[in-house]
């Protein structure tokens, strides 16, 4: 064990990395020391050109000052507060902030503390709410091939990402999947929603057919599926999938932990496509990624079916230690004030034709398959190397950030997400920058 003024240099191995290649890592680590709105700045003292805000989660940019300050101010004052059958003030406020910036369908807020965590209690609430309503036969969660929905077993089990769920046993039972949408083939190159693939959303027709409406909870989906390589829905799919849904009386629940808080222009995807399901989940930009922090959106009618029986009754058996948590609440109210104060939503909207061509100018570079892009989001799809899938995009990933742009990879597709506060000459930096990256690779 390491004692008091032990001065051995800083050594990387007791950290366990999550979703890193850690060997390859800790032999030429790549540390971020400070950061300002679009800057990082490394360890070596460089300025690395943030493309996609931290982890799609600071979208006001960084190291802002009022949440700094309301982050500061709120740990002096009230640092914890117990989250059952005990409240403070700011919990209520920001819910009472984030339904009054979502969707108006969307009345209540419940909270997590991250991404994997909204998914699940968006999982458990579906199932309850049926049983509390007396159809506890719907059990069956349906998710989508290629989904990604977190890292705790609901959410891989309704996700669709190989080896996030072969490592782990037969996760959930009851969980059947939908399609994907990719369609390269006739959507490649599409700028926004892809003219092909409304007629997916019918396999889940065949689902209800082979398991029963009545014994469907819910179906789950990224509106655009942001993880598995930015996938936009085709033109009517998100609406098919609705009818469908409320035809057969399924819950709709629309993963937004990505999509959320200005991505696409809008507050939340589902008001973006005029589209609405029964619950939304959210974390990353709720809190601008600062402090960790989820929720789950919905609506009165899910609320309500809950709020019978003896009013000293608990209604939900479900929360967490840190549910609401002062400082998280703090950070929150002080993100969406950021984002009204500076119109960052409306801003993203504004940048998203100057994004999508800059992005769609890279089409001639050499590997490129297929580009997409949406609101201030974008992704460009490279060949993979024969045999070595992954290996040229992680290879442009290392370029970009010698090059002083932070680019995310996931299989042979870059991922781009900026801060919406990106101005124009940084989208020209990054896409010029990434030019010479593709140029240069093998
Ligand atoms: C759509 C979606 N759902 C859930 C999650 C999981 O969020 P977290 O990493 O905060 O648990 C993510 C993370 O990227 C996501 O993109």
């Amino acid at each position: 064990m390491a004692m008091d003024g032990d001065t051995r240099p800083n050594d990387l191995s007791a950290f366990w990395m999550p979703f890193t290649s850690n060997r390859q890592f800790k032999k030429n680590p790549r540390m971020f020391v400070s950061a300002d709105r679009m800057h990082y700045t490394t360890a070596d003292g460089r300025q690395v050109l943030d493309g996609t805000a931290g982890l799609w989660c600071c979208n006001a940019g960084h190291n802002r000052p009022k949440i700094v300050e309301a982050i500061q101010k709120q740990a002096a004052e009230l640092d914890y507060a117990p989250a059952f059958q005990m409240g403070h003030p700011k919990a209520f406020e920001l819910a009472t902030k984030l339904v009054e910036m979502a969707p108006e369908p969307f009345t209540h807020a419940f909270y997590t503390n991250s991404g994997s965590e909204a998914v699940e209690t968006a999982l458990k609430i579906a199932l309850a709410y049926h049983r509390v309503r007396g159809e506890g036969t719907r059990t069956r969660l349906i998710g989508r091939e290629r989904g990604y929905h977190g890292v705790n077993f609901g959410g891989i089990s309704v996700g669709g990402i190989v080896n996030n769920r072969k490592f782990f046993g037969s996760l959930l039972t009851g969980v059947d999947h939908l399609p994907h949408t990719h369609l390269p083939a006739v959507n490649s190159f599409t700028k926004g929603q892809p003219e092909h693939g409304v007629e997916l959303a019918d396999e889940l027709e065949r689902i209800v057919a082979l398991h029963g409406a009545e014994t469907i909870a819910a179906v789950i989906v990224e509106p655009m599926a942001g993880s598995t390589g930015v996938l936009m829905p085709p033109k009517g799919y998100l609406e098919r999938l609705r009818a469908i849904t409320e035809k057969h009386g399924i819950l709709l629940i629309f993963d937004e932990v990505i999509t959320g808080f200005g991505r696409l222009g809008s507050s939340f995807a589902a008001e973006h496509f005029g589209v609405m399901p029964d619950m939304i989940t959210c974390a990353k930009g709720l809190t601008n990624g600062v402090i960790p922090m989820g929720a789950v959106l919905a609506t009165s009618d899910i609320h309500d079916a809950f709020m019978q029986g003896p009013e000293e009754a608990i209604e939900l058996f479900h929360g967490y230690t840190y549910s609401g948590n002062p400082i998280a609440a703090a950070a929150g109210l002080a993100t969406l004030e950021t984002y009204r104060e500076e119109g960052l939503f409306e801003r993203a909207a504004g940048l998203a034709s100057y994004w999508g061509d800059g992005l769609h100018s890279l089409r001639d570079c050499p590997h490129v398959i297929d580009i997409r892009n949406m609101g201030l989001i974008g992704a460009i799809e490279l060949e993979p190397i024969a045999g070595a899938p992954t290996k040229r995009a992680f290879s442009a990933f290392l370029k970009a950030y010698e090059k002083g742009i932070l680019v995310r990879t996931t299989g042979d597709i870059i991922a781009m997400s900026p801060p919406l506060i990106i101005e124009k000459e940084h989208i020209d930096t990054l896409f010029g920058t990434l030019r010479e990256v593709l140029n240069e690779i093998q």
